[in-house]
């Protein structure tokens, strides 16, 4: 028989943290220091994960019987974050919509995206929710790696998104375990060629979902053509640049014996978690 090893480390634990933010303070249509290209693109992607979470969560449960229990103790954990999140981003777009946005449009796409994938085998959700939770953490490693990321935002909104970004992190190798073990009798090139195919897949259709969305979100601010298209792509990819900086982590899916724990990051975590807990206590 086929034995899987789990590279996660072995004392990781996966601790959800309940906490909510904005609650009390009223919202701001340009939360994003007044910039509304960079609303717009955190706009878009709060917009997908109160769906796109669920679906993540659905795709590995589905798996959790047939895991080893300390895979199916971390699917557990990795699932009640997951569902703290939505509750948080909903919160959010909540705000959104009453600064005067309409986020409909967007979660349609997210909707009719996911439906396609849930037509077809549970492998395959599983193998997005695989995918795009690597291109979570990878995100989330850079929104903590560099503070210009969310530099002059409101700070509670600043810290729901570093709050998000410390439990993607902590949990970013819950379901790509949970790939493995569901494939751990198939060949190693199938493996590497389906992981690697998907992950172009997931990728081209985020790149064009969230541009997509972003300029919808700046239509509704009144903002269209090409000036508009040069501010987003230079906040994105030039200054601060997100989406290339993490060009080089997300290639390293493709190498072999790739793993999301090969890059162990949980010092930045412990480091994002202090200045966290010193911006905002606890709740009950
Ligand atoms: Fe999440
Ligand atoms: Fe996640």
């Amino acid at each position: 028989m086929t034995t899987t090893t789990l590279p996660t480390p072995a004392d990781l634990t996966i601790t959800p943290r309940d906490r909510k933010f904005g609650r009390e303070t009223p919202a701001q249509r340009l939360w994003h220091g007044g910039r509304v290209e960079a609303t717009a693109i955190y706009n878009a992607l709060s917009s997908t994960f109160p769906l796109g979470e669920a679906f993540f969560v659905e795709s590995v449960r589905k798996f959790r019987d047939d895991a080893p229990p300390k895979l199916a103790e971390e699917i557990r954990a990795f699932t009640t974050q997951e569902v703290m999140h939505s509750r948080e981003h909903v919160a959010f777009n909540k705000r959104a919509h009453e600064a005067g946005y309409d986020l409909k449009p967007l979660e349609d796409r997210v909707e009719w995206r996911l439906d396609m994938v849930r037509e077809r085998p549970p492998i395959a959700s599983l193998a997005a929710t695989m995918a795009l939770e690597h291109f979570t953490a990878i995100l989330a490693h850079e929104l903590l790696r560099d503070p210009r990321h969310l530099g002059s935002c409101d700070p509670e909104t600043a810290a729901m998104w570093r709050w998000h970004a410390i439990e993607e992190i902590e949990h970013k190798g819950v379901a790509y375990d949970t790939w493995r073990h569901a494939t751990r009798h198939w060949p190693r090139f199938k493996r590497w060629s389906v992981k690697a195919k998907v992950m172009l897949l997931v990728t081209r259709n985020f790149v064009i979902d969230r541009t997509l969305g972003s300029l919808e979100l700046l239509r509704q601010d009144g903002l269209t053509g090409p000036r508009v298209w040069a501010r987003l792509f230079w906040f994105a990819f030039v200054r601060p640049g997100m989406f290339r900086k993490v060009f080089a982590a997300w290639a390293s899916f493709f190498m072999p014996g790739f793993h999301p724990w090969n890059h162990d990051d949980r010092a930045l975590i412990a480091k994002a978690e202090r200045s966290l807990g010193a911006a905002q206590p606890a709740q009950a």
